[in-house]
């Protein structure tokens, strides 16, 4: 693992970084209007840039100790680099000139597991393109233009909650967000709660897997129910619908209920049951969970200082969040990981556990 001026002989002129993220409830609701509730995690990517003299963009991996180049009109052949290609090329859309760089990224966030490696990845090389060239980014901008970087760069059709919670979340407070209006509240942790973060051991990349098929599968739904999206549909119209497409919907209609109903400040039990619940739609109606995930919510789900469990992010596969009794994650980590482990399977914990942070509680519509 190379440092910046090991590997281009000088200091960088801008560093920036931003965190990953895990969802808490709100799951497949973003791309359909709908509602959100994700906490940062603390760990975070780093991007380190300097204008060079090459003409040819120049980035390096510190985690992989690899490197890889591009120009505008030649993409880089590695994937980690595409995040960066894909961000630089949107904003040459907007009109923003970007120069040839030195770019050097390093990341503690794990990636391949729903944690949303890739958009601390495009939010942190947003800021530092921010900070070097002066830009007129806010954080809602940065989030957007992350987000078509990914879309069009990196082949996954998502919806905006990475990006927004990269770009706007703080550990330790959830992040609401309606999807439509971009309204959005800081909101403390349940009260006597700790999040938990353990990956099932298996990895997966969104972009290979159902997640643009469930995409289409909501539009072609709210196609048929006449509706611009799932998120103006409710139980009583979807009885018509052939029988996936009414599961898909039925997920996304009760998820985004789901949110609502926690953010009135409920007891950690009420929000730890409606994670639960959201694990059982996520598994039977939207069909993104595995046997292996689902073992391991149910371990979770068994532990009585657990109030709840479900997977996290796009599914198939990754990483599981619980919410536990305060003082009781690491325990309950400890026990779970044993009794999870095959001689095939291994699960691990992922992100130190995020207890109740100082709320810095507010409330913004735009
Ligand atoms: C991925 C996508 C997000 C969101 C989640 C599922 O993380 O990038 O936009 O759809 O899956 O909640």
């Amino acid at each position: 693992m190379k440092t910046f001026a090991e590997i281009y002989g000088a200091a960088p002129q801008a560093i920036a970084d931003a965190p990953g993220r895990v969802n808490l409830l709100g799951e497949h609701t973003d791309y359909n209007d709908g509602f959100v509730l994700p906490t940062a995690i603390p760990q975070r990517t780093q991007v380190s840039i300097s204008k060079n003299e090459q003409g040819i963009f120049r980035v390096y991996a510190a985690q992989f100790d690899d490197a890889a180049q591009f120009s505008l009109d030649r993409p880089p052949q590695n994937h980690f680099a595409e995040y960066v290609y894909g961000c630089v090329m949107e904003l040459h859309k907007r009109g923003i000139t970007v120069p040839a760089l030195d770019i050097h990224v390093d990341s503690t966030v794990p990636i391949g597991v729903g944690l949303s490696s890739s958009a601390a990845l495009e939010v942190a090389t947003l800021r530092a393109l921010k900070t070097l060239l002066d830009l007129d980014l806010d954080d809602i901008a940065i989030a957007r233009v992350a987000q078509q970087a990914e879309i069009n760069y990196a082949g996954l059709m998502c919806g905006i909650l990475d990006q927004i919670a990269s770009s706007l979340g703080s550990t330790g407070t959830m992040l609401f967000l309606d999807t439509r209006t971009l309204e959005r509240r800081l909101l403390a942790l349940p009260a006597d709660g700790e999040i938990l973060v353990i990956h099932s051991g298996v990895n997966r990349t969104l972009a290979d897997t159902g997640y643009n098929q469930r995409r289409s599968e909501c539009f072609e739904a709210a196609r048929q129910l006449g509706l611009s999206s799932l998120r103006d549909a409710n139980l009583k119209m979807i009885n018509q619908l052939p029988a996936a497409l009414q599961r898909r919907a039925r997920h996304v209609i009760t998820e985004n209920e789901r949110v609502l109903a926690a953010t009135s400040d409920v007891a950690a039990a009420q929000f730890g049951n409606l994670m639960n619940e959201s694990h059982r739609s996520l598994d039977t109606d939207y069909e993104v969970s595995t046997p292996d995930v689902n073992r391991l919510v149910a371990l979770l789900q068994q532990e009585p200082t657990v109030f709840g469990a479900k997977m996290t992010g796009g599914g198939f596969g990754g990483a599981c969040v619980a919410l536990c009794r305060q003082g009781r994650a690491r325990d309950v980590a400890e026990k779970v990981i044993g009794l999870y482990a095959t001689p095939d399977i291994h699960a691990s914990l992922l992100v130190p556990i995020i207890g109740a942070g100082p709320a810095q509680v507010f409330s913004v519509n735009r």
